[in-house]
């Protein structure tokens, strides 16, 4: 069994990460987005964690943080040694070590979007915030961003990482949840040297001056007890560059009729994978099918990758669609059918569960 419990937060492309020590049920959450807390809190208490740490891996310019609210019911905030943000917070130093309950992570600096950025490295997972994305880097075109630092900073601290590190970025405009470092020093053309020079893919052109609305973010994050809305403004920057590659095709959809006879067959080759979170598993399933939660399916590749062809399922099909585009992005499925509808619809149809 994993030491940690993962679950990623998805809102408007940006992910929020919540990190939790199952032995201990002490939880990190990263990256937290105002108006979005309940919501966390919630999920906490349905793993059985509880939030000690929260993380900012750097100054957003593109949301409101969270942090003040979780500063003010006594949870410890972290942030680089070298941030602006005059929030009381713990510095985090390169090379420092974190701990939440029994896990471990390393402190790796990592600027160039910011000068503030770090990243947390351990137990097989990178937390990366804005850095390395899915087949992109992000932007470097604020006021104090470098692009030529970001690409040090991913190339020397990122990706000399082992192979199979699962990387969590801070953001994600294609469906795709999340990488390994492997599969970006392999396929990413960001962080190619020969793309890089021959300018094919500029990242990022820096400008003199950020947006009225990157300042306001900037402004609100870095101040100590800043007036915050009560829900994230809805004009936002994003921290992904344009030239982030488009989505591929959309995987295959079928209907609960059109692969309910599959189920029923006893040969079928393909394997029946369940992405949604464990108690909703246990409380009803697809007779064989096998429980691969989202947000942790990195850490089963090896796996999955020998099971072969799948079709994916969730509670209504939204889920296990991105799963189905980030394993097919990964290179771990290569045709994987989504059931439309999810376990809703097959449980509507009167078709077979087990509980
Ligand atoms: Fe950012």
């Amino acid at each position: 069994m994993l030491p940690l419990t993962l679950k990623t937060f998805t809102d408007s492309g940006c992910f929020t990460h919540l990190v939790g020590c199952r032995a201990t049920g002490q939880a990190l959450l990263v990256d937290p987005k105002l108006g979005k807390r309940a919501s966390y809190l919630k999920t906490a208490a349905d793993f059985g964690l509880r939030i000690v740490a929260v993380l900012d891996t750097h100054t957003h310019a593109d949301h409101l943080s969270d942090s003040l609210a979780f500063l003010d019911s006594g949870t410890e905030l972290w942030m680089s040694a070298k941030t602006a943000c005059r929030r009381a917070h713990r510095e985090l130093a390169d090379g420092e070590e974190v701990r939440i309950g029994n896990l471990a992570f390393r402190v790796l600096e990592v600027p160039g979007h910011t000068n503030d950025s770090i990243a947390l490295h351990g137990h097989g997972l990178a937390i990366v915030g804005d850095t390395l994305f899915a087949g992109s880097l992000a932007r470097a075109d604020f006021v104090g961003s470098s692009h030529a630092q970001l690409l040090e900073s991913v190339r020397t601290r990122l990706l000399t990482l082992p192979d199979d590190t699962v990387v969590l970025p801070g953001h994600g405009y294609r469906d795709i949840l999340f990488t390994t470092i492997g599969h970006e020093r392999r396929t990413n053309p960001d962080v190619d040297p020969e793309r890089a020079a021959s300018g094919l893919r500029v990242v990022g052109s820096k400008t003199d001056a950020n947006t009225p609305e990157v300042e306001f973010n900037l402004r609100t994050n870095r101040a100590a007890r800043p007036k915050l809305p009560t829900t994230q403004p809805t004009a936002v920057a994003c921290c992904a560059p344009t030239s982030a590659a488009p989505s591929g095709p959309r995987p295959a959809e079928k209907t609960c009729e059109e692969l309910a006879p599959l189920q029923a067959a006893i040969a079928n080759d393909r394997c029946w994978i369940d992405v949604r979170d464990p108690w909703e598993f246990q409380e009803a399933h697809i007779p064989g099918a096998l429980s691969y939660p989202l947000s942790e399916l990195g850490f089963h590749l090896a796996e999955l990758r020998r099971a072969g062809p799948a079709i994916l399922q969730c509670r209504s099909g939204v889920r296990s669609m991105t799963a189905a585009k980030t394993l097919r992005y990964l290179g771990v499925i290569g045709q994987p059918i989504n059931l439309a509808g999810g376990i809703l619809r097959w449980q509507e149809l009167g078709l077979p569960v087990e509980k």
